[in-house]
């Protein structure tokens, strides 16, 4: 009876909540649906297996100099210009705001990207609370990423909206992130 009891525990202890005991790499291909690709780039997502960080790599042409608003949203779904993405990814219910505000942030809160006078945005992102080892509801696999026409006010910008969206304008360039 006792062995029987610990044998349950070790089973109960011993459920991995990650997917796989790898590291989980994923790409994300930047479609602009507005300017016939204008704004395009490949994006390579990596996260060490049972670490908390994901790296977030890759170049995007086709931009305006300056920042651009730069978040996971629900949805790897681009219909309608990219509007079927839907919001932020908000699994937790929080108001927007900077990646560095995290845990009150969306979890899609990336912040902003920065493009330099050609145009091109070099991307080296490391974020702590995002995840790819996730279950379902809390990963970020399968769903999209947005680049903005404008920089996000990461919630300070004293409005409803910069609490919902951080008012980062028209969105350009969308894509689904895909494990490899
Ligand atoms: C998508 O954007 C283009 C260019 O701005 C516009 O002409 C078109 O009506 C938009 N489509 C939808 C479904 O909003
Ligand atoms: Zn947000």
């Amino acid at each position: 009876m006792i062995l029987i009891l610990t044998l349950g525990v070790f089973v109960l202890t011993a459920t991995p909540i990650v997917q796989g005991q790898r590291d989980t790499r994923a790409y994300c291909q930047l479609y602009d649906p507005t300017n016939r690709n204008r704004v395009h780039g490949r994006l390579t997502l990596h996260q060490q297996y049972n670490t908390p960080l994901v790296q977030i790599t890759g170049r995007i042409y086709g931009l305006r100099p300056g920042l651009h608003g730069f978040h996971v949203h629900e949805r790897g779904t681009f219909g309608r210009n990219c509007s079927n993405a839907g919001q932020h990814f908000n699994p937790f219910n929080q108001n927007h705001a900077g990646p560095s505000d995290a845990p009150r942030r969306h979890v899609g809160d990336l912040g902003n990207i920065y493009a330099n006078n050609w145009g091109v945005a070099n991307l080296a992102i490391y974020d702590h609370y995002i995840r790819m080892q996730e279950t379902r509801q809390l990963s970020i696999i399968g769903r999209g990423i947005m680049v903005r026409a404008d920089p996000a006010d990461l919630g300070r910008g004293g409005n409803d909206e910069s609490l919902k969206t951080g008012n980062a304008g028209a969105r350009l360039a969308c894509c689904q992130i895909k494990t490899y």
